[in-house]
């Protein structure tokens, strides 16, 4: 076991630390997930070292293999915690040392925990967003082809809650894929966001051995270098970016749980709001919330896949849904169709609804006089006004619910689903 004076910070203080002022700063028990990541920025960190002169390859070697060896721990569930180790950092390192003995001291050199854990938690994040993409794709697509599947299923759309007027089922299907699309490209846009090194920017001034970064860079696949080291410290516009995505996904798909992202979002919007300059310890905080919505996404997401895949539609209590109502707003378009200023049209529908209502019929049962006592314009056509199947088929603007533009959209959603497969 490490001494207590090998304690990362014991050389500031003299005595050891007091035990509740451990448990208070400790966050192994949350970002102990970030083992696998700390090991692969450390490997990266090591081989620059050795470039910049500060390990030997021997020195290297040892280092690697030690690491190598914790990796293993870690994946099959044997390393064992300490209460001493801190955090995930301090635990691999303790670790190594027991492994390798003193040249494990040398890894260090030039970095902080401050650069080390935004880098850590960029990785993580980085891996996490691949696997969520995936399920996001996955939902949209499931949405399109059960779209495509069911394409002449009509049942009533609602505004206002409201049964408004007749739609496909799959004009609705669509409305969530294609809202699910966009938080699709919003991932994308975080995982550019999060694509920017920070590792090299030590604990807020650089790194003063002229380490390479464009080493670091390669070796942890990310797409360019931080530009400054104080932001890159304290930088987590990514974590917040990364909340914005979840809370659309889970506004749109039916199994959601959306008060859990506006508290998380909340929860790191407070922490990192009026933060001084650089890293401070607030941040510390900000993995519980990560792990959080990592989890809950992957497994909303699967779940909704498995529902929309699953779910069985009842076609008969969609007909049934659709009363004669409905179609009172194509009686107004019967009208304009026959030369009648739409206001107008629309009053003089909402006076066949009132007529039918009072003679306690459906408004098409209303006679043609009934019709034409409310406006000359009726003739006998109007009978073809009451049809689900012509009503759908009227919205042939491109994003309306005709076959023909519900076709157009699926078949728009499946290049765009080809593009997003490529970002992911
Ligand atoms: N456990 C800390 C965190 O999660 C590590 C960073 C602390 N940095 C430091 N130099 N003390 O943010």
């Amino acid at each position: 076991m490490a001494a207590e004076g090998d304690k990362m910070m014991a050389g500031r203080f003299v005595g050891s630390t007091d035990p509740i002022m451990e448990m208070l700063s400790a966050s192994i028990t949350v970002d102990q997930r970030l083992s696998e990541v700390d090991i692969q920025g450390s490997m990266a960190y090591a081989k620059a070292l050795e470039k910049a002169g500060i390990l030997s390859k021997t020195e290297l070697e040892k280092i690697l293999s030690g690491l190598e060896k914790i990796s293993e721990e870690w994946s099959k569930g044997v390393f064992v915690l300490k209460p001493t180790d801190e955090d995930i950092h301090t635990a691999n390192e303790r670790r190594l040392k027991e492994l390798i003995g003193d040249v494990a001291g040398k890894l260090h050199t030039g970095r902080s925990r401050n650069d080390q854990v935004v880098t850590d938690l960029k990785l993580f994040m980085k891996n996490s967003l691949s696997i969520i993409s995936t399920h996001l794709l996955q939902l949209i697509k499931t949405l399109v082809e059960r779209a495509a599947i069911e394409i002449d299923v009509i049942l009533p759309g609602y505004t206002h809650l409201q049964k408004a007027q007749p739609i496909r089922w799959s004009q609705f299907l669509l409305s969530h894929a294609v809202a699910l699309t966009r938080d699709s490209e919003r991932l994308g846009e975080v995982k550019k966001r999060i694509n920017v090194l920070p590792l090299g920017s030590g604990a807020l001034a650089g790194n003063p051995l002229e380490i390479d970064r464009e080493l670091l860079r390669s070796e942890l696949d990310f797409a360019s270098i931080s530009l400054n080291s104080m932001d890159a410290v304290s930088e987590r516009d990514f974590v917040g970016w990364f909340w914005s995505c979840p809370g659309a996904v889970l506004c749109s798909v039916p199994h959601s749980l959306p008060l859990l992202f506006p508290l998380q979002l909340a929860a790191i919007l407070m922490v990192l709001k009026g933060l001084p300059s650089t890293y401070n310890k607030d941040l510390q905080e900000d993995k519980e919330a990560v792990f959080d919505v990592v989890d809950t996404l992957n497994a909303v997401l699967q779940v909704a896949t498995g529902v929309i895949s699953t779910l069985q539609i009842n076609k008969e209590n969609m007909e049934k849904a659709l009363s004669p109502e409905i179609l009172s707003s194509d009686l107004a378009l019967y009208l304009v169709h026959k030369g009648m200023p739409f206001r107008q049209a629309h009053i003089a529908a909402g006076k066949a609804v009132h007529l039918a209502e009072t003679k306690g019929i459906t408004i098409n049962n209303l006679s043609l006089e009934d019709l034409k006592s409310i406006s000359p314009l009726f003739g006998s056509d109007v009978a073809q006004v009451f049809s689900v199947l012509s009503s759908v088929e009227q919205y042939t603007a491109a994003g309306g619910t005709a076959k023909s533009s519900v076709s157009a959209q699926i078949e728009q959603l499946r290049e765009l689903l080809k593009r997003l497969k490529e970002q992911a």
